[in-house]
């Protein structure tokens, strides 16, 4: 038996703001269990919903050496689908109304703690880990902990790491001086072929460099980080590291987003009776948000965390004409305040057409990604993207710009070979956009029974985790040799 952690600052079903929960909540259900032990530790933070605190249970506590002072370290645990999971508690780091605030020297202090307390929790639990897969900066220390202090300990020595990035952009960056004195470690890790970058310290490069194999979310991204546009400023040492960089491409959990069975829509459906079903769940909401009620009319859905990386300065850009256009556009998202308010304004301005939904909400995006006729992602960069797998699993075709993982997941429809399963463009141009939708539309209007079959086709694409799964078991048989 192989013994792998994953430690991660969100997963559903405990929490979740994005992507990286998806997968931190359902890639470990399938690795394949009879080989694999492998089980997830992340941060017990006081806003995790009552019904999953109830699932936790005490294990044990302890007093921790941290930033010159000795911190309370709580760990529980619970066991969902399998799947064993431990949590930090520690209600000082912990205690927020989410688990992120934009304090981002708060926010490195915080997970420098969760970092150390992962690692500092196992010989505890006594789970002696052969590989610790690290999630996004957040975890970024524990590559560089585990060669460093850790090494000390017996118990420690040998155990590999792999760091994942979900998204180059964030990286845990703060000057030289007080991340030293947070993380306790030496001058030594603090030059520029460690921690360092561009005088600062940062948190995710340490686990770039320290780590024993790196791993991004699809292949296409790992080649885009090592590119000055997509890189973040650590193009260099993504280049330098490229023979230990791989891309394994996302899946989504087939259970919990299947149209067949989804609590979530009135209205469930399959790849064969999409014809007759699918649209009944499109007048549902249509009555629901108060949008005109005609099966007819194309609907197009946004999900998505309302920031530049997803594309939504190209959508303002052209949402006054797209709304001249006979289609109905539903968004269900938060995020910055700007483009909150663009959503809220044309809402207001073309009110049977355009539906804002500026919360957070699992059962408006269900029903969102069963009644949309298409689902629209003009990403500026994308590492994976799971909301157009998601778009795939219902029937709805994704609309996507050509980068990271939408490029990889989406293919491009071509009306003479009938193939494809969506529709793209690939500069970062709004009329390029906007063209690329209303051919969309033209297909849609005008070819039904070829827009059908590609809403046959993606129905029939599979981005389950077994493929995807596989290749990480690969990387850590290779790993643990
Ligand atoms: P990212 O991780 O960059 O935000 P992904 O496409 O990988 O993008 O994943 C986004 C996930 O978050 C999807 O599961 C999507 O359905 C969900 N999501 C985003 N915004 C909301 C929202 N306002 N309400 C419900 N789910 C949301
Ligand atoms: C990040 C990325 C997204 C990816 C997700 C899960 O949030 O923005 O593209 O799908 O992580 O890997």
């Amino acid at each position: 038996m192989k013994n792998i952690l994953f430690v991660a600052s969100e997963g559903v079903p405990f929490i979740k703001t994005g992507g990286l929960a998806d997968v931190v909540g359902s890639l470990p259900k399938c690795i394949n269990r009879e080989y694999y032990d492998v089980r997830v530790i992340l941060p017990k933070y006081m806003c995790i919903k009552p019904e999953m605190k109830e699932k936790m249970e005490y294990v044990t506590h302890f007093y921790m050496d941290f930033h010159w002072k000795n911190e309370y370290v709580g760990v529980l645990k619970a066991e969902v689908d399998g799947v064993k999971y431990y949590f930090i508690d520690n209600e000082m780091f912990f205690g927020g109304y989410g688990p992120y605030s934009n304090d981002a020297l708060y926010e490195i202090e915080k997970f420098a703690f969760f970092s150390k307390a992962a690692l500092s929790i196992l010989p505890l639990i006594n789970f002696r880990p052969d590989i610790i897969h690290c999630h996004d900066w957040q975890t970024g220390l524990i590559p560089v902990y585990l060669k460093e202090r850790f090494q000390g300990n017996e118990f420690f020595r040998g155990i590999k790491s792999i760091m994942t990035i979900h998204n180059l952009k964030f990286q845990g960056k703060w000057s030289v001086k007080e991340v030293k004195e947070i993380t306790g470690l030496p001058d030594y890790f603090f030059t520029s072929d460690k921690l360092e970058s561009f005088k600062d310290a940062n948190l995710l490069k340490g686990g770039i460099v320290y780590a024993d194999a790196i791993t991004t979310v699809s292949q296409t991204y790992a080649e885009e980080i090592k590119t000055e546009f997509y890189g973040e400023h650590l193009e260099g040492l993504l280049r330098a590291r490229e023979h230990d960089l791989r891309g394994i491409v996302n899946g989504i959990d087939y259970d919990d987003f299947n149209p067949e069975k989804d609590k979530h829509i009135p209205f469930p459906y399959n790849a064969i009776n999409f014809r007759k079903e699918k649209f009944k769940n499109k007048k549902a909401l249509q009555q629901e948000l108060g949008l005109e009620v005609d099966e007819k009319k194309m609907m197009i859905g946004i999900v998505s965390r309302l920031t530049d990386q997803k594309g939504f300065d190209l959508i303002a850009y052209i949402m006054d004409e797209l709304c001249q256009d006979d289609v109905q556009i539903v968004v269900l998202g938060t995020g910055e305040e700007r483009y909150e308010n663009m959503f809220r304004h044309f809402d207001w301005k073309y009110n049977n057409k355009v539906s804002a939904n500026i919360y957070y909400s699992e059962e408006l995006s269900h029903k969102i990604y069963a009644a949309s006729d298409a689902f629209l992602m003009p990403s500026l960069f994308e590492p994976c993207g799971l909301s157009q797998l998601m778009a795939l699993r219902y029937g709805t075709v994704p609309i996507v710009r050509e980068t990271g993982g939408l490029k990889d997941t989406v293919e491009p429809y071509n009306e003479f070979e009938s193939k494809g399963t969506g529709f793209s463009f690939l500069n970062y141009n709004a009329h390029e956009m906007l063209r690329t939708i209303r051919y969309a539309e033209r297909i849609y209007y005008d070819k039904k029974r070829e827009w059908n079959k590609i809403i046959d086709r993606d129905m029939a694409a599979d981005f389950s985790w077994k493929r995807s799964a596989d290749r990480y078991t690969e990387m850590y048989d290779w790993l643990i040799g």
